[in-house]
């Protein structure tokens, strides 16, 4: 028997047996059978004028029920769309009397013709049409939904957390899942046309080196033991590496026990990459490319100029921020020079501890009232800075500052033309550390071009950061940390910089930025054993250490491995940007909330006394809560 025909015979077995599933299989294939007896034979979001005079069936959620006079209007929704229903008391009473008892989120399922509409909805791409309802079925009654399944709901944050299902039901989040289910079909198209294979690694790992902290999992099998879940395959796509798959990707859920913000949750999904036999050069071409296509795809925006590259020591200087947002000016400009002379302790302290002053120039708030100046130092205070220091300069051309008086006449004019400050403009200084100088300015000039209205989300400014420092020093540690991880090259021309001055080391690192927001990162790997070994000195590792943690990664590399290099985009954050939403919570179906958990599963949660035995572990009893005493 050939396939072909095993496969019809089991159709129609299976179809025998349980009737929805051929059904179901009907719906899939109905624009060639035109089989008429079955659940629905439209969605609700496809008739248009054209279908009027069409017998039809319709499957759905009762969206809102209206009675006018003698009619009885029904708003049905299915993720396609929404169409009306009306049901007439002169042409069926009973049917009519029971389309009014409906209730909101009921399933069910009409027969009816389709009409062209007295009163036409130009909002509703099936507002010309309406169903003229011959057989109602009640598919199954509902609860009243915690909140109103509509685009502007009555329902609060934790609310739709808790029934996330039902938010699911709105069209924005549903918009956003389909957005994020296109992208990831077109990553697969993409990178799949050139070449690469998907490959799939373990979840049950060791550590892996992202610098975050690791979700552990215990090991029944192995008391005493921890799984790590992968803050990246990181460690996995090297090994595939040496395996000969020169030409890697895996869309896959990544983990790092890190506080949430609008930007990062517990569990995100990586589009992670690597490449054999490359450089920094070809990884930023095909995934600049990559980027590219989804945008052409999935936006219709087609960016046709290579994307901006700038050394992470300008965007620091300019920005304050290794990841700039582009599409807005407000740089930073460093003082230090102008105010070196001057009397003013702040200034001068700053630049005694090899600091610096910077300032940045808001066009055009000089008239900004002391309150809201106020906020801003208060804000600039939660960034690190002891102080914020202003002029505001008035319309007339006269300033009003709160430093004037430690300075001369002569100094503060220089100061204003150094920040090429005009009439009406809010000059304001940071001086610390600079570190802390940019983190403030870097904030601010962010926190100034929200309130100044200057971000276009329908702007795309791309960007990618290059030259990343490759170590970083860690106060708390009293050692150097890798910027990126252990394995990122260094620059050529900065190797001999490594016993001298391994601050100064520029690695073959690189973000990718989009608007203000990293959307990927990578870089190129050391596959040199001499390199990674004093890459592992520089951290501080021991030898022995070091094969501890990645011995199986060093072990590997002694058996042939390639150059190599990758990148991982944050399919999130990627998606979150493109659907215009500020949070990812808004593209990932069942989000975690502030605190990590899930509001509707309620995990995580505690588990049975038997299970902490079989595991062998024991949790001590939590501290009560200190509430009354705060
Ligand atoms: P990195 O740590 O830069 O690199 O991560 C890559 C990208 O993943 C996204 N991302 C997150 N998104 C949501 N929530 C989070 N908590 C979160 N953390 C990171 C960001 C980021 O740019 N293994 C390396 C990649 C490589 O070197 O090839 C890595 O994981 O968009
Ligand atoms: P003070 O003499 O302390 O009132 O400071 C004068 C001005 O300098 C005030 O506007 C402070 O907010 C500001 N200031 C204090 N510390 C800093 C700092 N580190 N950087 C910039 N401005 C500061």
């Amino acid at each position: 028997m050939s396939g072909r025909a095993l496969a019809g015979k089991e159709v129609r077995k299976i179809g025998g047996r349980f009737g929805h599933v051929k059904n179901m299989y009907y719906l899939c294939a109905k624009k060639k059978n035109k089989i008429e007896d079955m659940f629905r034979n439209h969605t609700c979001g496809e008739l248009r004028i054209a279908d009027a005079g069409k017998s039809v069936t319709l499957a759905g959620w009762v969206q809102r029920v209206r009675k006018m006079g003698g009619m009885t209007f029904v708003d049905l929704r299915d993720r396609y769309g929404i169409t009306q229903l009306v049901f007439n008391t002169d042409v069926n009473a009973e049917l009519c009397e029971r389309a009014s008892h409906l209730g909101r989120e009921y399933v069910i399922q009409v027969k009816g013709t389709v009409n062209e509409r007295s009163s036409k909805n130009p909002n509703l791409p099936t507002g010309e049409v309406e169903i003229t309802v011959e057989e109602l079925t009640v598919l199954n009654s509902a609860q009243t939904p915690p909140f109103t399944i509509e685009d502007n709901t009555d329902g609060g944050d934790d609310l739709r957390m808790k029934y996330r299902y039902l938010d699911l039901r709105r069209t924005a989040v549903r918009k956003n899942l389909e957005l994020r289910h296109r992208m990831t079909m077109e990553v697969r198209r993409y990178l799949d046309g050139l070449g690469f294979l998907e490959v799939e690694t373990p979840m049950l790992i060791g550590s892996t080196p992202e610098g975050a902290r690791d979700f552990v999992v215990p090991s029944r099998m192995n008391p005493g033991q921890f799984y790590a879940l992968p803050q990246s395959p990181q460690t996995l796509k090297q090994l595939l590496m040496v395996s000969g798959f020169d030409r890697y990707f895996q869309i896959v859920k990544c983990f790092r026990d890190e506080d949430l913000r609008a930007d990062r949750q517990p569990e995100f999904t990586q589009i992670d990459c690597e490449m054999s036999f490359v450089e920094q050069e070809d990884i930023i071409e095909t995934f600049e490319g990559m980027a590219k296509h989804l945008f052409k795809e999935l936006r219709g925006v087609e960016l046709t100029e290579p994307f901006l590259r700038m050394p992470w020591a300008d965007a620091m200087k300019y920005y304050g921020s290794d990841k700039p947002d582009l599409r807005f000016g407000m740089e930073l400009v460093d003082v230090s020079e102008t105010v070196k002379d001057t009397e003013f302790v702040v200034f001068k302290g700053a630049l005694e501890n090899g600091g610096s002053v910077r300032g940045i120039n808001a066009k055009g708030q000089g008239a900004m009232p002391r309150k809201k100046i106020d906020k801003l130092v208060e804000f600039a205070k939660g960034y690190g800075a002891k102080g914020l220091a202003y002029i505001a300069i008035h319309e007339d051309g006269s300033w009003k500052s709160s430093f004037s008086k430690f300075m001369t006449e002569e100094q503060m004019e220089a100061l204003i033309k150094a920040m090429d400050g005009q009439a009406g403009d809010l000059l304001l200084f940071a001086a610390d550390r600079n570190k802390i100088v940019w983190n403030v300015l870097g904030a601010l000039r962010l926190e100034l071009a929200e309130q100044m209205g200057l971000l276009d989300k329908n702007e795309y400014r791309f960007v990618w950061i290059t030259e990343f420092p490759l170590l970083e020093w860690s106060d708390e540690e009293n050692r150097f940390t890798a910027m990126h991880h252990p394995f990122t090259m260094p620059m050529d021309e900065d190797l001999p910089l490594l016993d001298t001055d391994p601050g100064a080391v520029r690695a073959k690192a690189y973000d990718i930025v989009l608007n203000g927001t990293e959307i990927g990162g990578g870089s190129v790997r050391i596959h040199q054993n001499d390199v990674q070994e004093k890459m592992f000195e520089m951290l501080g590792f021991t030898k022995e250490q070091a094969h501890e943690r990645f011995g199986f990664l060093l072990d590997a590399f002694k058996y042939g491995v390639p150059p190599h290099a990758g990148l991982a985009y944050g399919l999130d954050r990627l998606v979150m940007l493109m659907a215009k939403e500020d949070s990812i919570r808004d593209v990932i179906a069942f989000p975690k909330v502030k605190d990590a958990s899930c509001l509707m599963t309620e995990a995580p949660s505690p588990v049975d006394a038997a299970q902490l035995e079989e595991l062998g572990l024991e949790v001590e009893p939590q501290a009560e809560e200190e509430t009354t005493e705060e």
